[in-house]
Formats: C-alpha cells, structure tokens, sequence
C-alpha cells in the first residue's frame, strides 16, 4: 500500500520510519516534512491546515492510506476530507477531535464516561476565575480551552500569576478558561490505538515537559521520553484500558462521533490513583519516538486496520523486550524564540551508532546542501537498548557527535528510572 503522512516533526519521521519497515507498506509520501525525512520518502508541499488540500493531495499522489500527525488538521477536519474521497485514514474527524480541541468538551465527555480526572470549573470571566482558583486553593492550574501547541497551561502558587493567564487568554473572544485542582504525583502518557469500538493501547511512556534538567525553566513542547516504565506498576495499562480509554472511545461512539485513529491520555499518578490530565488526539511527540523503536508489529497494518475498523481481528501487538530514549536537541533560545538557520554537523556519525535513529524536526536543507536548524526543537536522537541504562548511554553518545551552535539539550533524560532499574 501507499501511504501519505501529513506533518513535519520527529514524531513523523519516527511513523515513517516505522512505516518503510513494514513489508506492506510499498511507498510513503509526507507532506510537508523536513529535511530528515526528505532524505528517505519523496515530500510534497501542502497547507495542513487546509483540509480539502489534504484530501487533494491524497487523491493525487493515490495514497491507500493517509496518516494525520498533527493536531490542527486534525481539529480543521482533514481526516473527515480524505474519508469523503474513499481514502482510508487514520486520525479522528474534527468532531471527535475536539477532545483535544476543547479541554471543557473533554471534561464533559469525561464526566459522561465517568473518567477519573481534575475537579474543574470552565469559566468566562475574571471574577469566575478568582472564585475557582479560590475554592482549589493552591498551586493553581489555569487552562485555555483551545489548541495553544503547549503554551495553554499555567500551574503555579502565585495567585497572581494564575489571574493574569486567565486574563489573557480571556481576552479573546469567546474565550472560555479551564481551572483545576492540581494533581501530584508523576506524569505518564499511554497511547490507544482504536477504530472507534475496539481499543488497542500501546506502551506506556514518559514525557519530560520542562527545558531544563530536574524539571526546572518553562514548559515546553518535550524535551525528551523513554519507554516502557520499569516503575509502573504492573496492571497500570489495564486498568487505564478499562477505566479510561474504553470508556471514551464508547462515550464518543455513543455521542454519535466516534473516536477514530489514536488517543492519547495524558495520566498523573496521584495518591488518589490515576488521573486524566488531558486527552490528545495523536500521537504524542517526544513520545512516539521511543513507542515506536520498542513496537515490532508492522506499523502499517496496525494503522489501516484502525482506520478500516478491523481492530477486532487484529493479531495481538508484538513489543521488543527492550528500552527506547530519546533526547530532544533544541536550538538556542527555545522555547521563547529559538535561532533558526545554523548548521548542523554530526548527523552521519550519530545515526551509524548502535541501535540510535536520528529523527529530524525543524530542520531544512540550504543551498549548499547542508542541512540547517529551522525550528524550535530541531532533532530526536533516539536508541534502543536491552537496558534502559544502554538505551540511555546510546542516545548520549549520539547525541555528543551532533554539533549545533548555541543548541541544548536534557541531561537527565530517564536517568531516575534508568538509575532505580539498576536498584541504586
Ligand atoms: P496539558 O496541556 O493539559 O497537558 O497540560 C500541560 C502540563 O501542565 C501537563 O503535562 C502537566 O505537567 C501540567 N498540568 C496540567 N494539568 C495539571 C493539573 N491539574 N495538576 C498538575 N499539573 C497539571
Ligand atoms: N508530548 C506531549 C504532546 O505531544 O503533547
């Protein structure tokens, strides 16, 4: 079959690696992509945030299957265009994709399903603000409703602080703010696979938000994963399987807009036992990166069976007994306005060691044919390891023979669980 990817990021270039690893799999085409993955498919032009562009572009280059990484085509309803053309795809409608697209439309589908999540008030205004973040007391958790790449959340005890957010983003109109109470406890994200009735979960992975080491400076979109979790515990994805991710998928059959493609639940671990933070309608980046180096089941197969509803007879995934890091290398200046256009040394020499793929975010060839820093999060250097300790020391060790003026970088990337894993 032939498969187009819709998006330009690491997690795109980790699903096409996986993809071209797939016997069934005959060609892929991404559009836009970046200069990694340009090196390995053919990439076309496209505005991803047009959906019959989309859906244009699919008929054209006669794609049997299109997958939609991101979370604007999909929210604009690039999946329900490809569909409306006989093409199959994978990724949820724009209805169903709202719950990612509206955090108080995913609360109330939760409520509906009876998902363990955050208490939460969806305001309007300031003065409803100031009474939420009263009643919860702090550290407080302010949240635009939409799609704000990252940026939306505020979690802080200065009262201050949490108003000014809601403020701004009241600003806008018909804006709606998300106040919660605050959940502790680690942070973990487990994927789903499913075709609107039969759920599929992947492994669980965690995702490290903050640009410094010891989860200190400003969110960001992540800076690093690793999976699976030696520390989790062992019924963890059934039992999220059971009380969170079938409860969706059937909640948003039953609304009559099934949940079709891959759903992301972003879970805290709390004292009070799991917790929904957030729901995403896509894969997850950093995520996918580490996910997919562990998964051994043809990726293609798995995903034209979610997007034909055939998950039900689907063979059982199969799953490396290993371990998978990845570090972000970002440019400098990321998050608030990473440098664009330096160029980047190393790349052959990191990719020829043992076990590590490369995957490419914002980069972008120059004229001289060397390739060049264009985005925020530039590369995903990923490894695989029988050890979540080799893993790790793959993946640094690539990472050492990248130059990139001005770049950083975690060092910490699932050093505790790799550390605890050794009983230190
Ligand atoms: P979200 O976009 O909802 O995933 O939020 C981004 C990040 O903010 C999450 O990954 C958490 O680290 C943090 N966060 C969101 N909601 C809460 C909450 N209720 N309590 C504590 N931290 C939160
Ligand atoms: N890794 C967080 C996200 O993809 O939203």
């Amino acid at each position: 079959m032939k498969v187009l990817v819709i998006g330009s990021g690491a997690r795109e270039h980790a699903i096409i690696a996986s993809l071209l690893g797939d016997d069934s799999v005959s060609e892929v085409v991404c559009a836009p992509g970046n200069a990694g993955i340009a090196q390995q498919v053919t990439v076309r032009t496209v505005d991803v945030t047009d959906p019959e562009a989309v859906a244009s572009l699919a008929a054209e280059v006669y794609a049997d299957l299109v997958v939609i990484g991101p979370e604007v085509p999909l929210v604009a309803g690039a999946a329900d265009a490809v569909r409306s053309r006989g093409i199959a795809c994978f990724g949820p409608s724009g209805a169903a994709a709202q719950l990612e697209g509206s955090k108080a439309f995913a609360k109330q589908v939760m409520a509906e399903a009876e998902v363990p999540t955050a208490m939460a008030h969806v305001c309007t205004t300031t003065d409803e603000v100031a009474t939420a973040l009263d009643q919860f007391g702090a550290p407080y958790v302010v949240k635009d409703d939409g799609l704000a790449a990252g940026k939306g959340v505020v979690v802080t005890s200065d009262r201050h602080e949490a108003l000014e957010h809601a403020f701004a983003c009241l600003s806008r109109p018909d804006a709606k703010v998300v106040v919660e109470e605050y959940l502790d406890g680690p942070e973990v994200s487990l994927f789903a696979i499913t075709d609107g009735t039969t759920v599929v979960p992947l492994q669980p992975a965690q995702d490290f938000k903050r640009a410094g080491d010891g989860d200190s400076g400003p969110n960001t979109g992540g800076m690093g994963a690793y999976a699976p979790l030696p520390w989790s515990p062992r019924d963890l994805v059934a039992d999220v399987t059971e009380r969170v991710l079938q409860p969706m998928v059937d909640a948003m059959r039953r609304r009559g807009t099934p949940f079709a493609g891959l759903l992301y639940a972003g879970l805290a671990l709390t004292s009070r036992g799991v917790r929904v933070v957030e729901f995403n309608a896509r894969f997850g980046d950093p995520e996918t990166q580490v996910v997919l180096a562990n998964l051994r089941t043809p990726l293609g197969q798995l995903l034209l069976a979610a997007a034909t509803e055939k998950l039900d007879t689907f063979p059982r995934l199969v799953w490396d007994p290993g371990f998978a890091v990845t570090v972000v290398v970002a440019a400098e200046g990321y998050p608030a306005s990473p440098r664009t256009g330096d160029v980047i040394s190393g790349l052959e020499a990191a990719a020829e060691q043992a076990g590590v793929d490369v995957f490419h975010a914002g980069t972008s060839v120059m004229d001289d044919g060397n390739i060049a820093s264009a985005g925020g999060r530039v590369l995903s250097v990923t490894a695989h390891g029988e050890s979540l300790a080799q893993a790790r020391e793959r993946a640094y060790a690539a990472v050492d023979l990248i130059r990139l003026e001005g770049s950083h970088h975690r060092r910490d990337i699932a050093e505790r669980a790799a550390n605890e894993a050794m009983g230190e």
